[in-house]
């Protein structure tokens, strides 16, 4: 059994492409192994958050993680902020990062560029991702293809801490799913879909009503070709679209060519709206119904509990290493 975590942030509306990257993996995982699956709210405001709409979204990212299947009873499901071991561990670990391997991160370069006030804490955001990892000791870490760089990152500086200290963390395995991995925006082949874009239009939301998802799905964008092949150099919109039409549907990307062989994009594009209402009518019924029963509240204090007994052991040893004196 292996020790596994990940983390979302309860920012914007959760989109198919957390999914898909991320949840449908947290979900196969928790069948063999100790799971810790967090919302990551202290990664949330290193950009300004409305106080109510964190709160909101916390309680909901964490409902669609049961939704999605995630059983709390068999996985630690909890807040970020209610295991203060991450902050804390998240201080030492910038401590020991370099501003140059901060200034490297592409995630940092994206979120920042072009904007005047940029707070300390976007930058120093990848050294408490790797509290996060580190203070379980994980093993795993299922993650979309944009978060390898701070996985690496993450695996330097446990190397670097058992390097100075002797052996102590883990270092901790990317899990990266094959097709899914990075799901592109509908109207743009070449972009993250992303729940912080302003075009709602370019990312299927995992709350988003039917008649929303079919709507989507008619206008996303494609190319001045036909046929429905799995080609992302060449056709990254049509690619895109069957990579979700796989992952939605559990056929395999040649059964979708196959089928609409002979076909324009028409019937492959409403076929697919079909298959995601299909996917995520019942995560969204779920939702519902957790939310309403008021479950969450116990779920979260419940998942906290325990992940804070493993994460204050990690930290006491981490800090005796470090040569604190230990409180009394
Ligand atoms: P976040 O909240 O941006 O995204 C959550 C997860 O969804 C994946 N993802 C995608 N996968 C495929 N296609 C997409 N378009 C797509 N968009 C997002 C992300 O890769 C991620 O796995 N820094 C992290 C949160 C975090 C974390 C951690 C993750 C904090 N601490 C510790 C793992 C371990 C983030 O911002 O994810």
């Amino acid at each position: 059994m292996k020790k596994v975590l990940s983390g979302i942030q309860p920012s914007g509306k959760l989109t198919i492409g957390n999914y898909i990257g991320a949840m449908k993996n947290f979900v196969k995982l928790q069948e063999e192994h100790e799971c810790y699956f967090m919302v990551v709210d202290l990664h949330a405001v290193t950009v300004p958050q409305e106080p109510a709409s964190l709160r909101e979204q916390s309680e909901a990212v964490a409902a669609l993680f049961i939704a999605a299947g995630i059983d709390p009873s068999r996985s630690n499901v909890y807040l970020q902020s209610h295991v203060p071991q991450h902050a804390e561990l998240g201080w030492l670990m910038t401590t020991l990062t370099s501003m140059g391997e901060l200034e490297r991160m592409t995630q940092f370069k994206d979120k920042s560029s072009g904007k005047d006030n940029v707070g300390a804490g976007l930058f120093v955001y990848p050294a408490l991702m790797a509290a996060d990892i580190l203070v379980y000791n994980a093993d795993l870490v299922p993650v979309g293809e944009d978060q390898k760089q701070h996985l690496e990152l993450t695996r330097d500086l446990a190397g670097r801490f058992n390097h100075r200290y002797g052996e102590f963390f883990t270092i901790p395995e990317p899990y990266i799913p094959k097709v899914g991995a990075r799901i592109m925006s509908l109207d743009d082949g070449t972009k993250k879909m992303s729940k912080s874009s302003p075009n709602a239009g370019s990312y299927i939301a995992l709350l988003d009503p039917p008649d929303v998802i079919r709507k989507k799905i008619s206008r996303a964008t494609t190319d001045s070709g036909r046929e429905v092949v799995y080609d992302p150099a060449n056709k990254p919109e049509v690619s895109n679209l069957m990579g979700i039409y796989a992952e939605c549907s559990g056929l395999s990307l040649a059964e979708i060519t196959d089928r609409y062989e002979g076909q324009m994009y028409g019937g492959f594009k409403k076929d697919l709206a079909e298959v995601i209402v299909a996917a995520l009518e019942p995560i969204q019924e779920r939702y519902h119904e957790i939310r309403s029963s008021g479950a969450i509240t116990d779920i979260l204090a419940t998942g906290a509990e325990r992940a804070r007994a493993v994460a204050s052991v990690t930290l006491d040893g981490v800090k005796e290493r470090m040569g604190f004196l230990p409180a009394r």
